[in-house]
């Protein structure tokens, strides 16, 4: 049983309301991180005035975007509004990126719908002038469909460029080791085994990876409250493999944070932005916890549980509505 639970926050807009009153951000609010050279920026992706503001005269190296899909009813009209939308984020993504850079974006496919959003995503790509470059599927362990379907447990993730990226190869080992031998090869007259041969014991991270927890409850990175994070380990991946140290990761979609901290533990500079206050405080919190405390999130607890605690109104609804004590 969870200490300090804290539902779905994008569900409940009544209790967001009760947790505006703590939050540091509002509409147009720039928070710029005297320590590391952070910035969360609370506003819309699409508005590019707003993320001029943001980048001032700075440009990044990596974006890693994770936007909303699960609101899409997959209607038509949505559908097109949804790809007219991300268009929008992508080109101003285009614009705010050095001249050799990486860009990722996790989308979902819908198997009953034609995979959408991702194959109509895919296809606006092509007219942007982003070149692709490869697509990963990360494995879940949770999934749905086991009985009349094959389990549904991938994450789709897409990784564009813009001119000639930098790309560390090697920082993609995974933890798993290498235990399939053969491939014999005759190097300077002599046969070698391909595990001889290679610069790791480890395989490569490929573009399948399958070594990813997914975030659950009882993992310290665990944000209560969020419903979308994701795992810490995917997103260093992606920093170490695709940006330098002091570079600058930008990331459209905040959220939980998780880009603010992989950067934080990386030596990168995250510019992040969320349109949703409480979304930006609560990365700003995780930011200051990991820095206070060393943890990656509230396993067992939730960012606001302080407050919760004090404030009567906030702990007489969460018993009320979810039957949660405090
Ligand atoms: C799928 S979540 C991102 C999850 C994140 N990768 C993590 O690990 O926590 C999407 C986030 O985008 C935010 N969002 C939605 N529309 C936005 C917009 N137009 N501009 C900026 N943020 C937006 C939502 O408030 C939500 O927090």
């Amino acid at each position: 049983m969870l200490k300090h639970p804290l539902p779905r926050l994008d569900k409940d807009a009544e209790l967001k309301n009760l947790l505006l009153p703590y939050c540091r951000f509002s509409e147009g609010t720039i928070w710029v991180d005297k320590i590391s050279g952070h910035r969360i920026a609370c506003g819309n992706s699409t508005d590019e005035n707003f993320v001029q503001k943001l980048f001032d005269k700075e440009k990044a190296t990596l974006a890693i975007h994770d936007p909303p899909y699960n609101f899409i009813a997959f209607q038509k009209s949505d559908l097109e509004n949804f790809i007219k939308w991300s268009k929008k984020w992508i080109e101003i993504t285009y614009q705010y990126l050095k001249n050799n850079s990486s860009l990722y974006i996790w989308l979902g496919a819908d198997q009953k719908n034609h995979f959408q959003p991702l194959s109509s995503f895919i296809e606006m790509m092509s007219s942007t002038r982003f070149k692709s470059r490869s697509f990963i599927t990360m494995r879940n362990q949770r999934g749905f469909g086991t009985q009349k379907n094959w389990m549904s447990i991938r994450q789709e993730l897409l990784y564009y460029i813009k001119g000639k990226p930098y790309f560390n190869v090697q920082a993609e080992y995974t933890d798993i080791p290498k235990v399939l031998r053969g491939y014999y090869k005759s190097i300077n007259g002599k046969v070698t085994e391909n595990i001889e041969r290679s610069k790791s014991e480890n395989i490569r991270a490929g573009n399948v990876w399958i070594d990813i927890q997914q975030v659950f409850y009882r993992m310290e990175e665990n944000v209560n409250g969020c419903y979308a994070q994701k795992p810490l380990k995917a997103i260093e991946r992606i920093i170490l493999a695709s940006s330098k140290r002091n570079e600058i990761v930008c990331d459209f979609f905040s959220h939980s944070g998780t880009t603010l901290i992989a950067a934080e533990k990386l030596n990168r500079k995250c510019f992040t932005i969320d349109i949703d206050p409480v979304f930006c405080e609560i990365s700003l919190r995780r930011l200051e916890k990991f820095r206070n405390e060393g943890k990656t999130g509230w396993q067992n607890s939730n960012p606001f549980a302080d407050e919760i605690n004090r404030d009567k109104k906030l702990k007489n609804y969460l018993k009320k509505k979810y039957n949660f004590e405090y």
